[in-house]
């Protein structure tokens, strides 16, 4: 066996030892059961943890894992999210699943990573009743798999490595790209804002940017390899680029992007609103290459709210705000996010949040029942909203998104749009493909198209998405 003594201290050079040696381990294996070894990445949450799990499969593909869609795989690797409740509970009914299947397959490792793991109490629990997990670790060290999965091959235990503090952005480690035409590229990590319900800021960490060479690079590198599109992530966009050596700001990085070869559109998530800057929407307007749709997160319609939420802006700032957009990008889409029952909240809180709804016309919404977070302000507010009276403004604000959002996509019927194909639905042969505003659109079409951006003539209006003809 290789020795660790040996693995560089450098990054990435250390991940390539041990991935090399996690090679010959996985060879040996094969070997041993007359097969390939697969694996199988679950991912819950954003697009920032969709990132991650294409890295970690990369990390698995390189190492010499066949991908399956089964989760009954050689190696499962459950990428966490732990914004909302919800999400933590869909994990242990998976683990308990999956413990089951270990008990008929000893040979099979589970492996836990992202958000969920930064919390102890998720830790605690793991530790006593989920015993038969592999390696847990968390969301500043996920370019460690490969290191992680060496010291589980080395000792009999399972292997725990969650930090409390981010270290090195570590880059160049090899991906496995969902889409070869489109992809993510991380601009910032972690989060400064402390919004009072959201647990982000305690899991991933104080904000940091990349320099902007670094994500220059890594757009140039995928255009070469056929990627058209690009989505800049982060927590919080604007303020990427403050805390830089040599600051730069969103604005000029949007500029920067799109003067790379090859990309022809660029999106970005997620603005915040106390600081989007006329700068930003300038630049915007004048770009055709940026997507346009802006995501902008309201989260409530009322300032009493807004300011328990710890938002920075008022009702009033955010609709000046969307006036401002529809004003210097008039074919703009705007969407949104938004919590119900946040504490506190009254009847009258909850009907303003109605009428923002309407007045800023967005074209979707995500829309999210508040769920308690331990460790964050809210949590210890009084006056939580009752589970009943949640759900029952839950459904009016669904209802009253559904109606805004029909209004709005049914005033582009008639248009011809430059739409990237994306898929084939194999049920009824359509293509599907995504405007720049971000809205869905079905077509009869040729496979080949997939990856290619083409004019489609949207016909008929379906609420979320439409159906359309290429238009030559
Ligand atoms: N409860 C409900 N929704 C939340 N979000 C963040 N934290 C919570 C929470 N505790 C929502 C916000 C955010 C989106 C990503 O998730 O709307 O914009
Ligand atoms: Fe959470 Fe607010 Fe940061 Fe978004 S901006 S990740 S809602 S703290």
């Amino acid at each position: 066996m290789t020795d660790k003594n040996h693995a560089p201290l450098t990054e990435p050079e250390r991940q390539y030892f041990f991935m090399n040696a996690m090679r010959g381990i996985v060879l040996e294996k094969e070997r041993r059961l007359g097969r390939k070894l697969t694996m199988h990445v679950t991912t819950f949450g954003c697009q920032m943890n969709a990132k991650d799990s294409e890295k970690l499969s990369g990390i698995l593909q390189y190492i010499g894992y066949e991908e399956t869609d089964s989760e009954d795989a050689d190696f499962v690797l459950f990428n966490t999210c732990t914004v909302r409740e919800n999400a933590n509970m869909r994990l242990y009914g998976r683990l308990g699943y999956l413990g089951s299947c270990k008990k008929k397959k000893p040979d099979m490792q589970i492996a836990l990573c992202g958000c969920m793991m930064q919390e102890a109490h998720v830790l605690e629990k793991l530790k006593k009743s989920y015993r038969f997990v592999d390696i847990v670790f968390g969301t500043h060290n996920i370019y460690q798999l490969a290191e992680l999965m060496y010291e589980r091959e080395q000792s009999n235990k399972p292997v725990v490595c969650v930090l409390h503090k981010a270290g090195p952005i570590v880059e160049d480690l090899p991906a496995l790209q969902k889409y070869s035409f489109k992809d993510g590229i991380n601009i910032m990590y972690g989060c400064n804002n402390f919004c009072s319900y959201c647990i982000v800021p305690y899991v991933r960490g104080r904000e940091r940017s990349r320099e902007p060479k670094d994500i220059i690079s890594e757009a140039t590198r995928l255009a070469k390899n056929g990627v058209k599109e690009v989505m800049l992530l982060g927590q919080n966009v604007n303020s990427y680029g403050k805390t830089l050596a040599q600051p730069v700001s969103f604005a000029e990085l949007l500029r920067m992007v799109s003067q790379v070869p090859g990309i022809k559109r660029i999106r970005f998530m997620t603005p915040h609103p106390k600081d989007l800057s006329e700068e930003l929407i300038a630049e915007i307007a004048a770009n055709k290459k940026v997507c346009r749709h802006l995501h902008l997160p309201l989260q409530s319609g009322s300032s009493r709210i807004l300011e328990k939420m710890n938002r920075h802006y008022t009702k009033e700032q955010y609709l000046q705000l969307v006036a401002q957009i529809r004003e210097k990008i008039p074919d703009a889409a705007i969407t949104t996010d938004i919590i119900v029952g946040f504490p506190g909240e009254s009847e009258e809180d909850f009907l303003e949040t109605l009428s923002v709804v309407e007045q800023a016309g967005f074209l979707s919404a995500y829309t999210f029942l508040y769920s308690k977070r331990t460790g964050t302000v809210a949590a210890s507010l009084p006056e939580q909203v009752s589970q009943e009276v949640a759900n029952e403004r839950f459904h009016r604000l669904l209802k009253t998104v559904g109606d805004v959002a029909a209004k709005q996509a049914e005033k582009n019927l008639g248009n011809v749009e430059e739409v990237l194909v994306e898929e084939e639905n194999p049920e009824n042969g359509l293509l599907t493909g995504r405007l720049s505003n971000s809205m869905l659109v079905h077509f009869p079409g040729d496979r080949s198209l997939i990856g290619e951006l083409v004019p489609v003539r949207l016909e008929e209006c379906k609420g979320f998405y439409y159906f359309g003809k290429i238009f030559f």
